[in-house]
């Protein structure tokens, strides 16, 4: 099988940007399989439907340099594809296998590499490992967390093993009555944990993350990376004080446990086995320190600092002054303003500002030069480079069952409303499906927000994602540069310059206008000799100048990249 991923690179790759160092200079973009494009009428989206789009991604649309799939695995969908009951599969509701290789020689083809989701701290309870560990089957028996119970509770039924807390609400046990123990679950109790101490679990893994890279894959996003292991006791958490029962506890024995980094290295040893591969960690309630910490040679962790700040200059000077600070020394950080858990950033950040509604579009093109700019891999979600935004989905059409069983103390809310399918077309359900009706609910903006009328508007939110990408791919000082903070700009604009620490020659300055008047900016200098010239702009009509080289005039919400000019 290496055989193939071997034929599959030569005959795929040859045209790629970057050779190996994609992951740090290239894009990633996010795909929502279930939203993203229908092929066969049922009303989801499919592997064929990423297939047959893959040209709005490739070097005439997006231009991105991988994308990253969330999980296309069999699911029975409690947690919408994180419920896994086969990691080695593919679900026939996206497609078959032979879809999944042709999806994957495709995006080669085009110089994308692929990247999928590994969901490995759990499996669904319906995987048969589960089934074959609650029946102390062997080689499964001790695979998951299983503990007994701590006597009984005042109605005389067990008592869970400890006080740990699931993040969805409720203890993190559940009873299991064939096995007659609990097991542990950090998310649904239809979510078990698996002992990540027990070697056979990490083979059974790694032999997993093998099968995939033979049939070449380039990457993994690994889910809740940091709370694989769990103290081996099952200590009880110190107690503080929070709003709600997880932010009552100091998580010291439930998640980043400090065998952690060793566990990582050896995962990454079974990936860099196949060269030019890379793992991007998503952090489980971390922070950006705990992020950098975790940063490794071709092992990156997501970051959310920049995901989490208004829209404003000082706050997200002060995010990105956080993150330059964390991630000093060679560490490589992300950068990400959406993806499937968390409100989309066009429709958050234009509604951020106290006693100010911003414009949706404006927002999503000066919020994409920033994201495109930092230091750091960007992640890209789907939509958003159309400016899209969160979705009312009524809660009966909710298809985030966690959302609809939380309680009470715990401030979830319905992911739908970030997931809702990707507008093609000003067609019937926006050329996302043939069937009567798409598995959610489209936008009510789809008329004018899709891919085929923005793509013919220059000052469109796609035309400006694909103007700042290609921006980017033609600047070696915004892909892998320093980042410095440029002091004494006016209220509300935001400036850095990016510059090579090899090349004098080659250096960047990106400046956002976030407030509501129009800004008159006085530049800082390049390096050496000379002025800026305007490299691309979010706005077109009028497209930025500058008067000099010196000083920039920029519209309220207008961002642009300049080059030094010699
Ligand atoms: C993180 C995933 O991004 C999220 O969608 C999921 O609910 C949890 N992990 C549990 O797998």
């Amino acid at each position: 099988m290496i055989g193939m991923r071997g034929t599959q690179a030569v005959s795929g790759l040859v045209g790629a940007r970057f050779g190996d160092d994609w992951w740090r200079r290239g894009v990633v973009y996010q795909i929502y399989p279930r939203s993203f494009a229908d092929s066969d009428g049922d009303g989801t989206g499919d592997l064929p439907g990423i297939i047959d789009h893959l040209d709005h991604l490739g070097r005439d649309g997006l231009d991105v340099d991988a994308l990253w799939l969330s999980p296309i695995y069999p699911s029975p969908g409690l947690d919408i594809g994180y419920d896994v009951s086969d990691h080695s599969a593919i679900d026939p509701l996206f497609g078959t296998e032979a879809d999944f290789d042709r999806l994957v020689f495709q995006a080669h083809r085009r110089g994308i590499r692929v990247i999928l989701d590994l969901v490995m701290n759990h499996t669904s309870d319906a995987h048969p490992w589960f089934q074959a560990s609650r029946r102390r089957e062997a080689p499964y028996t001790d695979w998951y967390i299983w503990h007994d119970a701590r006597g009984t509770d005042r109605r005389g039924r067990p008592a869970p093993p400890n006080d740990w807390v699931s993040w969805f609400g409720g203890p993190a046990w559940s009873f299991d009555e064939v096995r007659g123990q609990f097991f542990h679950h950090t998310f649904l109790r239809e979510q078990p944990e698996l002992d990540w101490r027990v070697p056979a679990v990490e083979a059974a893994q790694v032999a997993m993350i093998r099968g995939w890279l033979d049939r070449g894959v380039d990457g993994f996003r690994v889910d809740t990376f940091n709370v694989f292991l769990k103290h081996a006791d099952v200590l009880p958490n110190p107690r503080r004080r929070g709003s709600t029962a997880w932010a009552r506890q100091h998580h010291q024995y439930d998640i980043d446990q400090p065998e952690l980094p060793d566990l990582l290295a050896r995962l990454r040893a079974a990936v860099d086995a196949y060269p030019g591969t890379m793992t991007v960690g998503e952090m489980f309630v971390g922070t950006t320190e705990g992020a950098a910490a975790l940063t490794g040679e071709r092992h990156l962790v997501f970051d959310w600092e920049l995901m989490t700040r208004p829209w404003s200059a000082a706050a997200f000077r002060a995010a990105i002054r956080r993150r330059e600070r964390a991630f000093a020394d060679a560490r490589w950080p992300t950068a990400v303003l959406s993806n499937h858990d968390q409100p989309r950033h066009a429709s958050r950040l234009a509604a951020s500002v106290p006693g100010r509604t911003l414009d949706q579009d404006a927002v999503a093109r000066a919020a994409a030069m920033l994201l495109l700019t930092q230091r750091g891999t960007p992640f890209v979600y789907y939509g958003e480079e159309l400016g899209m935004g969160d979705v009312d989905v009524p809660i009966d059409e909710s298809i985030d069952p966690p959302a609809a069983r939380v309680g009470p103390d715990f401030p979830w809310w319905d992911r739908s409303r970030s997931r809702t399918p990707m507008p093609w077309s000003p067609e019937t359900h926006a050329g996302f499906t043939t069937a009567d009706r798409p598995w959610l609910r489209l936008g009510s903006d789809t008329a004018s927000r899709n891919v085929a009328t923005q793509a013919g508007a220059a000052d469109s939110v796609l035309a400006a994602y694909r103007r700042v990408i290609a921006a980017r791919h033609a600047t070696p000082a915004l892909q892998d540069g320093d980042l410095t903070l440029a002091r004494a700009m006016p209220d509300d604009v935001l400036a850095y310059r990016r510059s090579s620490p090899s090349d004098r020659h080659d250096e960047a300055l990106v400046v956002v206008a976030f407030g509501p008047e129009s800004a008159d900016i006085r530049l800082p200098g390049p390096r050496g000799r000379g002025g800026w010239r305007v490299l691309v702009g979010t706005d077109v009509d009028p497209p930025p100048t500058t008067e000099d080289g010196r000083r920039i005039h920029l519209q309220p919400l207008e961002g642009v990249i300049l080059v030094a000019d010699r």
